[in-house]
């Protein structure tokens, strides 16, 4: 998408890169209590979890690509230890912005939170919380980064669990316990991937039609979609993990809104469920059982921007939510474009 926002963008990018960095610079946080860094669910016993694989699934799987084979054998292992840890949420917060991270993606995390993550006037006055969901990976980076971003910017909530694709479900599993803990007041909870853009003031313009108390999941509604049988695709299923022919109707995982209640219902429905490797389809079985339906917004574009809209046209990001798949210099070619007071959209219908 970048290539199609041409030079003037670029210039103005170059301008505007070395004002962000002062951005980096935290605001004063308040002081941690001495309960935060309290586990709240995590087992007693030592740090790294010890959850003994299952070698009659193992032995049951061989057919299957080694990255299945590997989900099944640990399928049943659903609790593991928190690493790193952000307050919890204020009384008021009410919008939860959970945006799943990896380690290594700290440039990503630094453009969100300079950009669209940061409170100020695009929040209309709204308390809004940013986290981090993050696995573990390799060295790389050390593990005195994260700690050193968990310091300084209270945002990163790390399990003791391999970051993986098919790992994505802990992540969920894993998150609805932490927010029962730790926010459980809060109004809203948008879960992203962190290569979205998110119009934060869009977004809540849109929920103040919403009572938290009610149930609302919306997102980029998928329909019908049909579980992939090509061993070589990421998203491969086969039929012995998922037997139907379609699987529920979910919201695309690049983000979604959801309410309060609809939130304290999953809660209960994702501890009861078996755990499924792609983590929005898993939310989508679950939200089936409660009898919830997602809804579809076009503002959710979770697979990027298609043409023939043009990127560059203020009209555009009126009606626009979140969209996925930037780099952080799209994260900020974006902010610049959704801030600037004199890109006046034009009166006339969106083409
Ligand atoms: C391993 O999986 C099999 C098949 O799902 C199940 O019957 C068995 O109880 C499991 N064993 C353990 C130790 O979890
Ligand atoms: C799994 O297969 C291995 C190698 O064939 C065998 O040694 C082991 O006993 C099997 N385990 C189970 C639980 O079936
Ligand atoms: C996970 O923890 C729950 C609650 O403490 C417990 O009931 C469950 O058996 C544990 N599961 C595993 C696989 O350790
Ligand atoms: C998920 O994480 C657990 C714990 O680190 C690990 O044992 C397992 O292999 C991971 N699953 C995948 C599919 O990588």
């Amino acid at each position: 998408m970048f290539r199609r926002l041409g030079w003037p963008v670029l210039y103005s990018l170059a301008v505007l890169l070395p004002s962000c960095l002062l951005f980096l610079k935290k605001e004063p946080k308040p002081p941690r209590g001495p309960t935060a860094r309290q586990l709240f669910w995590a087992p007693a016993g030592p740090r790294r979890s010890q959850c003994p694989p299952n070698h009659t699934v193992a032995n049951a799987s061989l057919s299957l690509p080694s990255r299945h084979r590997l989900f099944l054998t640990y399928r049943h292992c659903r609790n593991f230890s928190v690493l790193l840890e952000p307050s919890g949420c204020a009384k008021d917060t009410f919008l939860l912005l959970a945006i799943k991270s990896q380690p290594g993606h700290v440039e990503r995390r630094a453009a969100i939170r300079s950009t669209w993550g940061r409170a100020g006037d695009w929040a209309r006055g709204r308390q809004l919380k940013l986290v981090f969901l993050l696995g573990v990976a390799g060295p790389v980076p050390p593990a005195q980064l994260l700690a050193y971003e968990s310091r300084e910017f209270d945002d990163i909530l790390q399990w003791d669990f391999a970051e993986d694709f098919f790992n994505l479900t802990l992540k969920e599993l894993h998150l609805q316990r932490w927010v029962a803990a730790a926010c459980p007041q809060v109004h809203f909870m948008l879960k992203g991937d962190d290569d979205v853009f998110v119009h934060v003031s869009n977004v809540l313009e849109f929920l103040d039609g919403w009572d938290p108390a009610q149930d609302l999941l919306v997102g980029d509604v998928i329909h019908q979609a049909l579980p992939n049988r090509n061993t070589k695709v990421k998203y491969f299923i086969p039929p012995s993990m998922y037997r139907a022919r379609h699987y529920p109707p979910y919201a695309g995982g690049g983000g979604y809104v959801m309410s309060r209640a609809t939130v304290q219902r999953l809660q209960a429905a994702v501890e009861e469920a078996e755990l499924f490797p792609i983590d929005d389809v898993f939310v989508g079985m679950c939200l089936r059982k409660l009898g919830v339906s997602p809804m579809h917004h076009a503002g959710f574009k979770t697979f990027g921007i298609r043409q023939p809209l043009d990127p560059l046209d203020p009209c555009l990001y009126k009606g626009l939510l979140l969209v996925h798949r930037l780099s952080p210099l799209e994260m900020w070619t974006m902010w610049a474009l959704v801030t600037d007071e004199g890109l006046k959209c034009a009166s006339g219908p969106l083409s």
